[in-house]
């Protein structure tokens, strides 16, 4: 019983179970001298070496269960996890500064009731061309550096949208008035240099109603720059233009001013082109459906990298698309 006590590992008290309780153990050796007696003296010594077996089996189990606790607060105190160590840091992404002036306008527009619609980047050439009133072989359609997609015998090339446009035709053709829309969303021409690449983005925006005209579409655009620009001394100036889908059409121009050596839009001390815009023509109208006399609005196009680059101040347009970790690092926003 001593020697149970004492045991100070599992492998020193399995040895000493083995000596009194195995096979050529000193209880089990008492345990057999049973057989040899006779009954008067089994009788008196039975329940002695029974005991006897029983409380070193006890003492061992209670020993064993006390070692195994040691062993199992030493694992636990050497794996020990401290949770108030700061974790190390995880690189983290950010929000992509077109991704962040479509949410930017979406919210301006959404303001003044404007809902947002989109189409297929993937566009045939009656959406994209032909309901926007240029037939085929129609001058304006060489105006795009248009990419076709290559088309199985019989049927007609679709397009890589040129730009947001087609998104009026489908609106139109799939609700009724009044509409109030902008489409904002990838466009492709075969197009690349300093200020233009082969993927860019446009918001288009649309309304049809009755009895609108160009003064709605003006109170719009310069309520919409300001809110964007976040300055009240937007001022803009349209100039006669001309769009196959638009008559009248104009082109927007927004004031910049010079501060600390750098163009900033405001005032007016000089004219950027920023939107092109007009009056829905009447064929475009009647190509959706709808009644040219009945319905008439405003149609507006602009560059989404363009109003980017103006806001935050990026020269140039291609690094939009090179995917430079530290130029998103700089430009990018924080979710
Ligand atoms: N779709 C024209 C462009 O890409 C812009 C525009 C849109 C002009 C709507 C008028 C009305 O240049």
């Amino acid at each position: 019983m001593a020697d149970i006590g004492a045991a100070d590992s599992l492998d020193a008290l399995e040895a000493i179970r083995v000596g009194a309780l195995g096979k050529q153990g000193r209880v089990t050796a008492l345990l057999k001298t049973l057989g040899g007696m006779s009954a008067d003296e089994r009788q008196a010594q039975g329940p002695r070496i029974n005991g006897l077996r029983e409380t070193v089996t006890a003492a061992i189990t209670t020993r064993k269960a006390a070692l195994e606790e040691r062993v199992l607060a030493a694992r636990l105190a050497s794996e020990a996890i401290d949770l108030t160590l700061p974790a190390p840091e995880l690189p983290q992404g950010s929000v992509h500064p077109v991704s962040q002036v479509m949410d930017e306008l979406a919210e301006i527009f959404a303001d003044l009731g404007f809902a947002v619609a989109t189409g297929p980047e993937i566009e045939d050439q009656w959406h994209n061309f032909t309901a926007l009133n240029m037939p085929e072989s129609h001058p304006a359609r060489a105006m795009h550096d248009t990419f076709y997609l290559r088309a199985d015998e019989g049927e007609e090339a679709r397009v890589l949208r040129t730009h947001t446009s087609p998104v009026q035709i489908r609106t139109m053709t799939s609700q009724l008035p009044p509409i109030r829309i902008i489409a904002p969303g990838r466009v492709y021409r075969s197009d690349s240099d300093a200020t233009h690449t082969p993927m860019f983005h446009q918001i288009e925006g649309l309304v049809i109603d009755k009895a609108i005209h160009l003064g709605h579409l003006r109170w719009t655009l310069e309520t919409f720059l300001k809110a964007f620009f976040e300055r009240d001394d937007i001022q803009l100036r349209l100039r006669p233009s001309y769009f196959p889908f638009t008559e009248p059409s104009v082109e927007v121009d927004v004031g910049y001013s010079i501060e600390k050596g750098r163009r900033v839009i405001g005032g007016a001390e000089g004219w950027m082109e920023v939107l092109g815009s007009g009056m829905v023509h009447r064929r475009v109208i009647e190509a959706c459906g709808l009644d040219p006399d009945v319905w008439q609005g405003f149609a507006f196009g602009t560059g989404v990298d363009r109003l980017a680059m103006l806001k935050y101040g990026m020269d140039d347009l291609r690094a939009f698309f090179d995917g430079d970790l530290r130029w998103l690092r700089h430009y990018g926003f924080r979710s």
